[in-house]
């Protein structure tokens, strides 16, 4: 068992981001997260930050990888 916090960088969709996190916005108000949160990554979710499943419709492509 970790505390650590994963953040995966799902091909061509959203961060994923699994553990306990404080999400906040640029004045610190907290958003209501849970312990599996996805965060949108390609600019078009109606649901900043969070991932609405825009990146679909949109043909969102981005597959990085760390070296
Ligand atoms: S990554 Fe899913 S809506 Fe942007």
């Amino acid at each position: 068992m970790s505390d650590n916090v994963k953040i995966t960088v799902n091909d061509n969709g959203p961060y994923r981001v699994k553990g306990d996190v404080e999400l906040v916005d640029a004045e610190g108000n907290a958003f209501e997260t849970k312990k599996m949160i996805s965060l949108c990554r390609c600019g078009h979710s109606s649901n900043k930050p969070f991932c609405d499943g825009s990146h679909r419709q949109i043909g969102f492509e981005s597959e990085p990888r760390a070296e």
